[in-house]
């Protein structure tokens, strides 16, 4: 009775993980050994500061406005800001969502 956390589901390549609401998506990726950032990012990455940009992620559901320091990575290259991507070490998880990480060192390359 009364005190159940609430959850929200994060899906990432047909793993579902339920989570608490307000959850940190990149920590939630890497306690679940899915790794928000590629090949050589996995070791060269700004361990969730939201300065590096390579844990860039496509998000398909409902997410928060980008934080001050998101949208001041997201603007600069490689990314370039209107390409939908978000970083998961700044986004918190409200509502239920699917994550895709596409190819290139920050994650970058959406279209390809
Ligand atoms: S881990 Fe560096 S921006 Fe997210």
């Amino acid at each position: 009775m009364g005190n159940k956390e609430k959850t929200v589901r994060v899906s990432y390549s047909g793993k579902n993980i339920d989570v608490a609401l307000g959850s940190n998506l990149r920590d939630v990726l890497l306690e679940h050994n899915i790794h928000p950032h590629n090949d050589k990012a996995t070791f060269l990455n700004c361990r969730g500061l939201g300065s590096c940009g390579t844990c860039a992620v496509e998000i398909n559901g409902k997410v928060h406005a980008k934080t001050k320091m998101e949208k001041w990575r997201l603007d600069f290259a490689p990314h370039k800001g209107t390409d939908g991507l978000r970083l998961a070490c700044q986004v918190k998880v409200k509502s239920n969502i699917k994550v895709v990480k596409h190819e290139g060192f920050w994650g970058q390359l959406k279209f390809t």
